[in-house]
């Protein structure tokens, strides 16, 4: 959670880090904030978004400068928790991403040698702990300040009478950018696409001590070596291109980010270490989670391979039996719960395996091996485009792992997400967007695609949306079901249509209105829902595919008629770095 961004050039730094920090605004949307140093430090800082300061941004002068976007974790959302902090004196400023575990403590103990605070913020207790140390250098006074800190942190700070920036990280994310006579220092790679294709990705611990002319990376004041590596996004992937939203952008996306991770995910190796694994652990929060539960619809139907998907927030509390590879699956890579079960997966010694979008991130590090999804940049918080290239990957495991015995079901997978895009929902969207709440309904394959579809209703329309393996329903939900409690069914055809055609005629029963997809001839199932909606492709993984796409369209255009702020929802932020 929250961006930070730094520029060190001969630009002017506030410019620059205004259009930087609209790039990692998906991180965190509460509030923002500028430090720049010419002379002296000028500091800007507000509640709110940076994207809608349109015009209305004071000047500020430097051509160094700090910045941040928050999403809020100590204290409310306002002016004066904004970032940058500073320390008594204002003349140390400092931005920062984490958690200050023992924030409380240092505060008593600040407090009682004299320094005033002014927010509710952990980080605040940097800046302070900084001037403490702080006699005539900078980069001194941060790490003996680190060595106080317990938690997680990317930090950058200034200071008024030097002419470079200091950064460190420690278990949050931090890149460095290396350009022609200006450098950079950001979250992710998303601010920096525009000046460089040069990076470094900072380790825990390292520190960095960035100018115009360069960029030093130190460990406790030791010079280390860390390899430049190119970043393979370009900036036009983290631009709208005409669509009104990122979350529409990337969901039109799909299709070439389906075809293009499946087949980057072809690698022997790594398949070796899953074939001779007795089973597959999979560990990931949110919609990576969905994904890992499709893999062992997968993986368990057609290759007989057992798999268990845990929450990663909780397979790190307690102490399961783990045999085999542990596969850790998260878009941004950086998902805190997610890294800690990963580091606890490795505790047990066994082989571990990175599904991964973001490359250098957090988790592909810490695995033993990473399979990059090719979805490129995902801008929404919304995951949609991250979700179909985790499943590509999922189904290229299956593939393999059977000799290619679902090539033909996967010939045409792309084409089945294609054609879905332009289905027609405004039946739906009207049912949906009168609704206080929803159920959706599948099973096998299609439960955890009602899942996925439930939690893009929830996130982005703030519509209450619950999943249930179609059956469960009956033992207990069906209490709530009124004739204002839409049903979303997912009823494909195949081995489970006759039941699930049973279960939305107990649905109907209840007066429950129902949302049906269902296969495009299934007149039978059309004539008994309130609204149908037709999936083209046939064979499950293709309607896996297609159904996921429909509930992803079915969330955007219900939350957009209600006029929601799709590509940041309210309190949501898009890389969970907090546990
Ligand atoms: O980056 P990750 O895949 O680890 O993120 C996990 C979840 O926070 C994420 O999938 C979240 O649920 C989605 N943004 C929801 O659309």
């Amino acid at each position: 959670m929250c961006g930070i961004f730094g520029y060190a050039g001969y630009r002017d730094a506030a410019p620059v880090l205004v259009e930087g920090l609209k790039k990692l605004e998906y991180r965190g949307y509460d509030s923002y904030g500028i430090a720049t140093l010419d002379t002296h430090l000028d500091i800007h800082k507000k509640q709110g978004k940076i994207s809608e300061t349109e015009g209305s941004f004071p000047k500020l002068r430097g051509t160094l400068g700090i910045s941040h976007t928050r999403w809020a974790t100590h204290g409310v959302p306002n002016d004066v928790n904004a970032h940058p902090h500073t320390d008594c004196t204002h003349r140390i400023a400092v931005v920062h991403n984490g958690v200050i575990e023992n924030y409380f403590e240092l505060r008593k103990d600040l407090t009682a040698q004299g320094h005033t605070f002014l927010s509710e913020t952990d980080t605040e207790v940097i800046a302070h702990l900084i001037e403490s140390h702080y006699q005539d250098d900078l980069y001194t006074a941060v790490i003996e300040a680190l060595r106080h800190l317990e938690g997680s942190y990317a930090l950058l700070v200034l200071a008024e009478n030097e002419h470079r920036i200091i950064a460190a990280r420690n278990k949050s994310p931090l890149v460095l950018g290396i350009g022609d006579g200006e450098m950079f220092a950001a979250s992710d790679v998303a601010p920096l696409l525009d000046y460089t294709e040069r990076v470094i990705v900072m380790e825990d611990d390292d520190q960095a001590i960035i100018t115009p002319q360069g960029i030093r990376v130190l460990r406790a004041g030791n010079a280390v070596d860390r390899p430049v590596e190119r970043v393979t996004w370009h900036a036009d992937e983290i631009k709208r291109g005409g669509f009104a939203h990122f979350m529409l952008k990337e969901i039109y996306e799909q299709p070439g980010v389906f075809f293009e991770t499946f087949r980057a995910a072809r690698d022997e190796n790594t398949l070796a270490i899953i074939r001779d694994s007795p089973q597959v652990t999979a560990i990931a929060c949110g919609s990576s989670f969905h994904a890992a539960l499709l893999m062992k619809y997968f993986l368990e139907e057609y290759c007989r391979k057992p798999v268990r998907v845990e929450f990663a927030s909780e397979f790190k509390y307690y102490t399961p039996p783990v045999s085999g590879v542990a596969l850790a699956v998260s878009q941004s890579g950086e998902t805190a719960d997610t890294i800690a079960a990963l580091r606890k997966a490795k505790q047990y010694n066994c082989p571990t395996v990175a599904v991964t979008n973001v490359q250098g991130s957090t988790i592909s590090r810490a695995a033993d091996k990473t399979i990059y999804m090719r979805a490129g940049p995902e801008m929404s918080v919304a995951a949609t485009k991250s979700f179909i290239a985790q499943v590509a990957v999922f189904l290229q495991i299956a593939n393999m792992l059977t000799d290619g015995k679902l090539n033909q079901a996967l010939l045409h997978a792309h084409q089945a997400i294609e054609e879905t895009l332009l289905v027609d929902l405004a039946d739906a969207v009207a049912l949906c967007k009168k609704a206080e709440n929803l159920f959706y309904i599948g099973r096998g394959a299609f439960y955890p695609v009602a899942m996925e579809g439930a939690l893009k209703m929830k996130e982005i329309s703030y519509i209450h949306a619950e999943a249930y393996a179609a059956g469960e329903l009956k033992h207990g939900p069906f209490a709530l079901l009124t004739d204002i409690t839409p049903v979303v069914a997912i009823c494909p055809g195949g081995i489970t249509r006759g039941v699930m055609i049973s279960n939305i005629k107990e649905v109907k029963a209840r007066k429950a209105p129902v949302i049906a997809l269902g296969e495009s001839q299934d007149t039978e199932l059309r004539d008994i829902v309130d609204c149908f909606i037709p999936i083209r492709s046939k064979g499950p993984i293709p309607q896996v595919l297609s159904a996921t796409v429909i509930l992803q369209l079915l969330a955007y255009h219900t939350a957009r008629e209600l006029g929601c702020d799709l590509d940041m929802p309210r309190i949501l932020a898009m890389s969970v770095t907090v546990e």
